[in-house]
């Protein structure tokens, strides 16, 4: 592997993952992922975070090249998730004299998956410091973010916040590892949105702790455990997380339905072009076909919701139900949401769509929808109109 070097004696020595199909088995992959780990020489040599296990064979053998011969001393774990932390057997069995740093959340994990006797393990508390020689580290608790045990680990002579999931992303590393050699608008803003709606969001109020924590501190790069690493404009992430994990949305509407036999669908166009019309951005999925992944990306980031479904089994569609959960998973808040949806006999897919969002804590704007048998302009004409103009009043 080339040498790469964040600064001099801090080396990346993380892997590129295209392989993998889905993330968690859940999220997918189509630009793949990347597992950051990073090295540090010095007087005493440190390992920060690993990658997971049978993504690279060659880590280790990276790793020790890099060393010549000298000891690797410790291996911080700011995360015990198996994507980072699945190949600490491996490093000890490498590098037997390795002594393991985490905090004490770390350890009672790490106990549960290695058979690691005590005497290597180093147990740190928040904001402790470890003396390297020319680099000195220290560790802060960022419990949630994206597990309980999860830390950042900061080095101070060159300002590096190491921040493991914290400003990561979706998408390989192509070429440059580094935000100011790459195009991240065009090629990885919308993986990284898709990371944090996908895994960190739910955790927003924690993230929001952890830039307090954060406050004053100064950071000239963030190396993160996935994607690009930030050295040229870091304040561009933290903007960006700042924003998401205080849910701020865009201007814009998405509108995800439901459709057996295509009403339902005519009816998500017809408000579509309505919201359109009046100079409105919508993005528009049909639930059967989009990915739930990509649903709350988008949903993340805009302002309005629309839901629709047809009616199944006298309950939504099931595809609908799925989203709706995903939604009540991550929980994005400050969106204004309305419902609406075709049946032929009692309506019950918009009844049962209301009273999960209901129960979800989410509030519904205006009436919904609702069309009985085919979704026709002349039903739709002055219905839709008034269920858009109601709507956008509220956007
Ligand atoms: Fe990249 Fe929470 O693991």
């Amino acid at each position: 592997m080339k040498r790469i070097c964040l600064n001099e004696n801090i080396y990346y020595v993380g892997v590129n993952d295209r392989r993998k199909n889905l993330f968690e088995n859940n999220w997918p992959l189509p630009k793949g992922v990347s597992y950051n780990s990073y090295l540090i020489k010095d007087k005493k040599n440190a390992l920060i975070d690993t990658i997971e296990f049978g993504s690279n064979d060659n880590y280790l053998n990276h790793i020790a090249g890099l060393l010549e011969g000298a000891p690797l001393d410790y291996l911080i774990v700011n995360h015990m998730e198996p994507d980072h932390s699945s190949m600490i057997g491996s490093v000890l069995h490498h590098f037997p004299e390795v002594k393991i740093v985490g905090n004490v959340q770390t350890h009672k994990i790490l106990k549960l998956y290695f058979n690691i006797p005590d005497e290597s393990i180093i147990t740190v508390k928040d904001s402790e410091l470890l003396d390297l020689g020319e680099h000195k580290l220290s560790f802060h608790l960022i419990p949630w973010v994206h597990w309980p045990e999860t830390m950042v680990t900061y080095e101070q002579t060159t300002a590096t916040l190491f921040s493991c999931d914290a400003f990561g992303g979706f998408g390989t590393l192509d070429g440059s590892i580094f935000d100011d050699q790459n195009d991240f608008e065009q090629d990885y803003e919308y993986e990284m949105l898709r990371y944090y709606s996908n895994i960190v969001g739910k955790y927003s109020n924690m993230v929001q702790k952890a830039f307090a924590k954060l406050q004053g501190v100064e950071i000239k790069m963030i190396a993160p455990s996935h994607g690009l690493i930030w050295r040229g404009n870091p304040g561009k992430v933290l903007q960006l997380y700042s924003k998401w994990c205080n849910w701020e949305n865009e201007d814009g509407v998405v509108i995800a339905y439901a459709s057996m036999y295509g009403n339902t669908e005519q009816m998500a166009d017809y408000i579509g072009s309505l919201l359109g019309a009046r100079g409105i951005k919508v993005k528009t999925h049909d639930v059967s076909k989009s990915h739930v992944s990509d649903m709350l990306a988008d949903i993340w980031k805009y302002k309005g919701l629309v839901l629709g479904t047809c009616a199944y089994n006298a309950n939504m569609h099931p595809m609908m139900e799925h989203l709706c959960n995903e939604i009540r998973l991550v929980a994005p808040k400050n969106k204004i949401l309305s419902i609406f949806g075709s049946s032929t006999w009692n309506g019950a897919g918009v009844k049962s769509l209301a009273s999960y969002i209901k129960e979800m804590g989410m509030e519904i704007t205006g009436t919904p929808l609702e069309i009985m048998g085919a979704a026709s302009f002349e039903k739709l004409q002055d219905s839709a109109e008034s269920f858009v103009d109601e709507f956008v009043k509220s956007l």
